[in-house]
């Protein structure tokens, strides 16, 4: 996957943007939650290659009237559609509509589980900037707990020889978390110390609401990723976040938007692995 998304970044360079392989097939993406980075370049990738892509909005199908997943995932099946990309709330959705579909089904982030597109277009982003993973370290900071993009990349990461390891206050990391292969540290100093990557995860405003950290403001001050905190990381180090970001939360808008920062290539890289999917399978 990996190695053809480089082929599709050089098409979506090109300026044409389009190839005919995906030509009289239709792809669906079936979102059950926001997204505006994977349902959008989703969307592209099926477009560059002559797919049809159509969307589907939940809250105004008949999911708002009460059709379970199976149901409207077999509605969609014998409409004669060829790839169905879901996200939903739940872990192990995608894996279910695989079971009562013909349709390929991709998986763009299920509950807490996993988010196996971003780790890919991550760790796409990262070997294009360093030529390889293996021997890196990764440092990959916040709510680790509730982060699918976190899990998909430790499994991603590390079986490319990165070592990761992952920071965040004691209650949002998960007391498993060192049976991945990782270490965790509660000092984000000790995480970041000659890091390759730097890698911030979203705070979820929801996870306050349930009282896992005090106040925005003081996740920021222990565990934002700041200037002073770079500092200790390898003096190239990149920058990155999956987005959406909060700036001035989990990362300093300086940061995001600074010469170190991976950010927006992340997202231009996330067509580029959705077109190398599309196109595999
Ligand atoms: N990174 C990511 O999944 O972003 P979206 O929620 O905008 O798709």
């Amino acid at each position: 996957i990996l190695d053809t998304a480089k082929t599709m970044k050089l098409i979506i360079q090109s300026g044409t943007k389009k190839t005919p392989h995906l030509q009289g097939k239709t792809v669906i993406t079936l979102f059950y939650e926001n997204s505006t980075r994977t349902r959008t370049s989703f969307e592209l990738a099926a477009k560059y290659m002559s797919g049809n892509s159509v969307n589907i909005s939940v809250s105004t199908s008949s999911v708002a009237k009460g059709e379970t997943l199976i149901d409207t995932g077999r509605t969609l099946d014998v409409m004669g559609t060829d790839v169905i990309i879901i996200r939903h709330s739940m872990a192990g959705a995608p894996d279910l509509l695989a079971k009562h579909t013909n349709a390929a089904v991709i998986n763009a982030g299920d509950g807490l589980n996993e988010h196996p597109t971003q780790a890919l277009l991550d760790m796409f982003t990262v070997m294009e900037a360093k030529g390889d993973l293996n021997g890196l370290k990764v440092a990959i900071v916040g709510d680790i707990l509730h982060s699918r993009v976190a899990r998909s990349n430790i499994w991603g990461m590390t079986k490319m020889g990165a070592k990761v390891v992952v920071a965040g206050p004691p209650t949002l990391l998960p007391s498993h978390i060192k049976d991945l292969g990782v270490e965790a540290y509660t000092d984000i100093e000790k995480a970041v110390e000659d890091a390759d990557v730097v890698m911030a995860l979203r705070i979820q405003k929801e996870r306050l609401e349930k009282g896992l950290f005090p106040s925005v403001s003081e996740y920021a001050r222990f565990f934002g990723i700041n200037e002073n905190i770079v500092k200790k990381a390898k003096k190239d180090a990149l920058i990155m976040h999956p987005g959406p970001v909060n700036r001035g939360v989990e990362i300093t808008s300086a940061l995001v938007d600074g010469d170190s920062s991976l950010i927006d290539t992340q997202v231009t890289n996330g067509v580029a692995i959705r077109m190398a999917l599309l196109y595999l399978m």
